[in-house]
């Protein structure tokens, strides 16, 4: 991202936010832009964005699915995306992970962190968190097993070969079962959980890595009513916490945890904004109901 860039971004957030910029404690840190940054704690949002997408494009067999996509998450925010089967919401996700890689645009973390220059693994170590739409939990293993081996995950290889939890650790893993209501069920096979239920314990799995940025798809895509008004709940406890981008289709369920919805159609952004105002809006009843 340049700096001229960056700084059209600053003011318009500044504007949005009535944040001054300047008096940042390091607003000034220009000397960083475009380096790569290693460790997750160096995420700078100081200009008020974790997440800052600009003109992606991808093609695919000469098919555009994502076309000139401009996008940006405040730290913290609980950002809903929604949009039509085929609007490339998958595929939006498989950049930002570095799943797939964009013909064009740029893809920022914090405003010094490059996505395009890491690839898969290292995104994740970064500190940006996954949940693809099946469960994938180790069916053989307990709940507590399951979280345990996401800790160690992410201590790397070596240091899991003689990885011991410690008390720290331990308080962690007590706290991220209560948050994702499984305290009850630590020596349960995840086999033996509802559909719910391990989509929570893969959440968690997430969680106990701490991640600075979660992505997640469909997460309440068949799960039962209240499975989903949970899920609803553990949502707004992780608001503020962490940043979320939230693809739905269950339009309660978004109305519940959303305060920006972005409708994505045709590989960018249709609308933006409550849930009411995009609701209301032409286009996107257009294409909701006109195909
Ligand atoms: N790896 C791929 N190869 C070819 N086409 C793809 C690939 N991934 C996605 N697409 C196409 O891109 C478009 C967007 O897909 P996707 O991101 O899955 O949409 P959504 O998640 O919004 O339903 C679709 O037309 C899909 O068929
Ligand atoms: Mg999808």
């Amino acid at each position: 991202m340049t700096p001229d860039l960056l700084k059209k971004g600053a003011e318009r957030i500044a504007e949005h936010a009535k944040l001054v910029v300047e008096s940042t404690e390091s607003g000034g840190r220009s000397a960083g832009y475009g380096r790569v940054v290693q460790d997750a704690d160096q995420v700078d949002v100081t200009h008020g964005r974790i997440l800052y997408l600009e003109d992606v494009s991808v093609s695919f067999d000469g098919f555009k699915a994502i076309n000139k996509l401009s996008l940006d998450i405040a730290p913290g925010e609980l950002r809903c995306i929604i949009g039509p089967n085929g609007a490339g919401k998958t595929t939006m996700m498989d950049i930002i992970t570095g799943k797939t890689r964009p013909d064009e645009g740029r893809v920022f973390f914090g405003s010094t962190i490059d996505l395009l220059r890491h690839n898969e693994p290292q995104i994740a170590q970064l500190g940006i968190g996954r949940k693809f739409q099946k469960p994938t939990v180790f069916e053989q293993l307990t709940v507590f097993e399951n979280l345990e081996l996401a800790l160690k995950t992410n201590k790397g290889v070596k240091a899991s070969m003689f990885f011991k939890l410690d008390s720290v650790q331990s308080d962690r893993l007590a706290e991220v079962l209560h948050t994702i209501h499984l305290s009850d069920s630590v020596s349960k096979p995840a086999g033996l959980l509802s559909h719910g239920q391990k989509q929570w314990l893969e959440i968690g799995m997430l969680l106990i890595q701490d991640p600075k940025l979660l992505l997640l798809d469909e997460p309440v895509a068949g799960m039962t009513d209240h499975e989903t008004e949970r899920t609803a709940e553990l949502f707004l406890t992780l608001k503020g916490k962490h940043s979320l981008m939230v693809v739905e289709h269950d339009m309660s369920f978004i109305r519940t945890i959303s305060d920006i919805v972005t409708v994505l159609c045709d590989g960018s952004v249709l609308a933006q904004g409550t849930l009411d105002q995009v609701q209301a809006d032409e286009r996107v009843i257009e294409v909701y109901l006109g195909r």
